[in-house]
């Protein structure tokens, strides 16, 4: 809630959450789940940029509002309804509004059921039960009164609560978002957010995915024109710094939908693994144990389930066209039992003659998705991937099973496979082969190759622009 986007869905699933809560036990409190009404006024400080919101939460009539003063500037609005939609507006004469449609709506009461109990703090001068929920989110409660007294995001950007009045309701004609929102036949104007979640991931590691960044919103230009045509009414670039509030609940609630989120890895994985990349750098840095190799990678299918099917070729950079290595790689999310965000599955290719340079072909002249599934031929490898701490260079990373997978090759009984996908789309890859007795027996020895984006990369066009130009929102914040 850096912006409190907070909960919705629909009305079964409201009456359901409304059962009463398991009560606390006093070594492991659960949180107070939130009022169903209640007015809050929250000092909020975003790197010592600081707001103040009034907070209306109010989940009978699936509606939340925000209205956010920054210091010594604009006032915007939040509107958002438990069907996805907020309106982000001002009301003055810059007549800006943005209407967005989210995958959620806002959040539950009980939001915080799960979360982990971290034991008891002060918090400005109140002593608080606090909890940590998907590390995305620190959450302070006051021991006595159950009110929540602050809370801070994985960013830094902080809440601290100033009042809190249960039952309070902001009355209804407030809730109107103003004319200039919707386009004269009524219709709003409106923008679909394919994945928020993705936006955090950007947001955290300064990724830039280029094509659909700048270009989609006219933000890199600072012209507010082109935006038009994008569902911006009006509203130039300064509105975007206003809505990441917005953006931040959003986030939240899909961090809180697990699922979701590791569909939002496997895209994200997905997309760092296509392209065509080079070893160039670490080839002339060490010249007698890398060489220069081209990694070149494109989505290929879709399986039912959604799965994602990739071909993937390496070769050496002087001979593009000869590659010697080619697999399906199947990206999907690891199952729920386990540890791992994305699973990575490698496949061999019936005819795989006919697939060279499949990414560098015109589509046309590729094998079509039904043929690439039949195409699938035996299983090779799988790598777990991990999401990696902040802080660390990589974004996710994992290997196979310590025991690795069955390889013949050159002597080899076994082989195993580590893999980093780290900022700008770079891999690290390591791949080796073993014998009985457990030495290598293939692979580079030392350090993984370490495949960067080829600089004027004709990929960025792999996959259809997201319908939402997140790196642009979030590489200002
Ligand atoms: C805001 O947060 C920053 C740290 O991000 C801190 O240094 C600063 O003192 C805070 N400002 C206020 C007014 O709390
Ligand atoms: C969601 O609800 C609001 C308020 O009733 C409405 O203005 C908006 O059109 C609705 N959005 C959709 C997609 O139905």
């Amino acid at each position: 809630m850096s912006n409190p986007i907070f909960s919705s869905l629909l009305l079964t699933l409201l009456l359901a959450f409304s059962l009463p809560s398991t009560s606390s036990n006093p070594t492991n409190p659960t949180p107070t789940p939130w009022p169903h009404q209640f007015h809050s006024t929250l000092f909020m400080n975003r790197s010592g940029t600081l707001q103040m919101i009034d907070l209306w939460y109010d989940w009978p009539n699936g509606r939340n509002f925000n209205i956010i003063q920054n210091q010594l500037g604009t006032l915007t609005y939040d509107l958002e309804w438990n069907n996805g939609t907020s309106f982000v507006y001002t009301l003055d004469s810059t007549r800006e509004c943005r209407v967005l449609a989210l995958e959620v709506g806002i959040l539950r009461p009980n939001w915080l059921d799960g979360g982990n109990y971290l034991g008891q703090r002060y918090m400005d001068g109140f002593l608080c039960n606090v909890w940590e929920k998907e590390e995305f989110i620190w959450y302070y409660e006051d021991v006595v009164s159950k009110r929540p007294v602050f809370w801070v995001f994985y960013s830094g950007y902080s809440a601290h609560v100033m009042t809190f009045e249960v039952g309070k309701v902001l009355e209804d004609a407030r809730w109107q978002a103003p004319v200039y929102c919707f386009d004269e036949t009524g219709k709003m104007n409106s923008l679909l957010i394919e994945s928020v979640a993705n936006a955090d991931l950007h947001a955290e590691l300064g990724y830039c995915w280029r094509g659909w960044g700048s270009s989609a919103l006219g933000m890199g230009t600072g012209s507010g024109s082109e935006s038009n045509d994008n569902g911006w009414a009006g509203a130039g670039p300064g509105v975007v710094l206003k809505t990441l509030a917005v953006i931040g609940g959003a986030i939240l609630l899909k961090r809180l939908t697990k699922s979701t989120t590791r569909w939002d890895h496997t895209r994200l994985v997905a997309r760092s693994l296509s392209g065509e990349k080079y070893t160039k750098e670490q080839a002339s840095r060490d010249p007698d144990n890398f060489f220069n190799l081209r990694w070149l990678s494109c989505p290929a299918a879709e399986m039912v389930d959604g799965s994602k099917i990739l071909y993937f070729e390496k070769a050496f950079w002087r001979t593009p066209h000869k590659p010697f290595r080619q697999r399906f790689i199947m990206v999907k999310p690891c199952p729920n039992e386990m540890k791992c965000d994305v699973e990575l599955s490698t496949y061999a290719i019936r005819d795989a003659e006919e697939y060279k340079n499949f990414c560098d072909r015109p589509k046309d002249q590729r094998p079509q998705p039904e043929e690439v599934i039949g195409d699938i031929a035996e299983h090779l490898t799988t790598i777990y991937l991990k999401r990696c701490q902040r802080g660390q260079r990589c974004l996710y990373e994992g290997s196979t099973p310590s025991d690795g997978f069955p390889n013949t090759w050159n002597g080899a009984t076994y082989c195993t496979s580590e893999l980093s996908v780290v900022k700008n789309n770079e891999i690290h890859s390591w791949d080796r082969g073993y014998d009985d007795d457990g030495n290598q027996v293939w692979g580079v020895k030392g350090a993984p190759y370490e495949f960067k984006p080829a600089p004027a990369s004709s990929f960025v066009d792999m996959f259809p622009p997201l319908s939402f130009p997140t790196a642009s929102f979030v590489l200002r914040e």
